[in-house]
């Protein structure tokens, strides 16, 4: 079963999206990292390369399905953020985005009678909660923490226990 036209193509600008995902990741990372909150900062770049896998796999089922993968130019991602809580409120905000963009991808594949595309989408499907608990979770925590110095500490310290691969 040949990728369809349209399918193939809303699934290389997903392969896109995953990977500014991890470019703007990367760039909070970076963020983190130099205000001096390097538990942030291994959090972030752990999700960088887990974004990047996500890319890849969507790479990948291009290629076995027969189809080719046209890479686009990544956007320059936000370099500058007021403070953590404002960070990762647009980590959430960002995810919610993905997941309505493998949400649309997903009812291309339907109409599109595109099973093994459907398939392969689920598992983004089950990701994407995950994605969006995780990054609720933060914002939630973060409202707890304030803005005392300690508690901004800890929770840096808790978030750098985040193991990455
Ligand atoms: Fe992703
Ligand atoms: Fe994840």
């Amino acid at each position: 079963m040949k990728l369809e036209k349209n399918v193939l193509k809303a699934m290389n600008e997903q392969v896109n999206k995953e990977l500014f995902s991890s470019y703007l990741y990367l760039s909070m990372s970076a963020y983190c990292e130099s205000e001096g909150f390097p538990g942030c900062a291994k959090w972030l770049k752990v999700q960088s390369e887990e974004e990047n896998d996500h890319g890849m796999k969507i790479y990948h089922f291009i290629h076995e399905r027969g189809g080719r993968v046209e890479l686009e130019a990544i956007d320059k991602p936000k370099t500058d953020f007021k403070n953590l809580s404002q960070l990762f409120a647009q980590v959430l905000e960002h995810e919610q985005k993905i997941s309505a963009s493998i949400t649309a991808l997903y009812e291309t594949a339907i109409k599109a009678n595109d099973y093994p595309t459907q398939i392969m989408l689920q598992w983004f499907i089950t990701e994407q909660v995950e994605e969006e608990k995780n990054a609720h979770e933060i914002v939630d925590l973060l409202k707890k923490v304030g803005d005392s110095p300690v508690s901004l500490m800890m929770f840096d310290r808790q978030l750098g226990a985040r193991v990455g691969k």
